[in-house]
């Protein structure tokens, strides 16, 4: 399987801070941002991982990274011209995924329990075809791509409705199989102009080719301040070596 880090976007919510450099290369606790995903790939044993960024911070990435060596990964850069979403800046993978499965992740996405999505990916490895995702009970379903659960199965995803009808949040951390390119081909634009990852889940979900997964451990995002707050009070306090 091949890894892709997603560290486009302008982080507008994260503004001024955000004004010259990029989201992902702000610190978490000791660390940049964009260490923690590449920390989650590296437990599942994915040494291939691209990481796609925005015009502009490109270069920032490269200095900071490299190779990969220091992670023991082969890393590879791509540029996304525009924020054009994530399913937009997933797409520019396709060349380098070359027909594997792959595991997207959210830059600015922290997960304490990498063991057990270790486990998850590791058999998503072995299952023929499809893809996962990986949901988390939150507070504040609103913020976030909410999952609809009918007995044990997921039947939908809303992103950011207005009433969520779970509290279950998708987290930033995405299996699939090559189908993806085909479907992100045929995306349209969302209201806010962006190719959505929830419109591609949606459509695994009506072919009954989605699984998933209710995390246990503690899992945000930092892409407000709120939640750039709680992501560095995680690291301080759970994730730190
Ligand atoms: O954190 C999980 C949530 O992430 C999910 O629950 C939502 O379903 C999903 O849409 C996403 O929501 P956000 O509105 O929080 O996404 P945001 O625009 O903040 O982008 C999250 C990351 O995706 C960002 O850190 C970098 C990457 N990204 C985003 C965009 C819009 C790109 O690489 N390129 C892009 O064009």
């Amino acid at each position: 399987m091949k890894g892709i880090i997603l560290a486009g976007g302008n982080g507008t919510r994260l503004l001024p801070i955000t004004r010259v450099t990029n989201k992902h290369l702000l610190p978490i606790y000791d660390r940049p941002m964009v260490y923690y995903p590449l920390q989650t790939l590296q437990a599942m044993g994915i040494r291939d991982i691209m990481i796609v960024s925005g015009l502009g911070h490109a270069g920032h990435f490269l200095n900071l990274l490299g190779s990969g060596k220091e992670f023991n990964a082969r890393l590879s850069y791509a540029v996304q011209e525009e924020a054009g979403g994530i399913a937009q800046a997933l797409a520019l993978a396709e060349d380098f995924v070359d027909g594997e499965k792959i595991v997207a992740i959210l830059g600015d996405n922290i997960f304490e329990d990498t063991e057990n999505v270790a486990k998850a990916a590791a058999e998503f490895a072995n299952q023929q075809s499809g893809a996962k995702i990986f949901l988390k009970e939150v507070p504040d379903a609103v913020r976030f791509g909410v999952a609809e659960i009918a007995g044990d199965k997921i039947v939908g995803i809303e992103e950011k409705p207005k009433q969520p009808k779970s509290n279950l949040a998708v987290t930033g951390l995405y299996m699939y199989d090559t189908q993806i390119f085909d479907i992100i081909r045929d995306l349209k634009p969302s209201a806010r102009g962006e190719l959505e990852i929830t419109d591609v889940n949606n459509v695994y979900i009506r072919q009954g080719k989605m699984t998933y997964q209710v995390l246990e451990g503690e899992w945000t995002d930092a892409g407000t301040f709120d939640s750039l707050l709680r992501a560095n009070k995680l690291a301080a306090e759970k994730l730190s070596k």
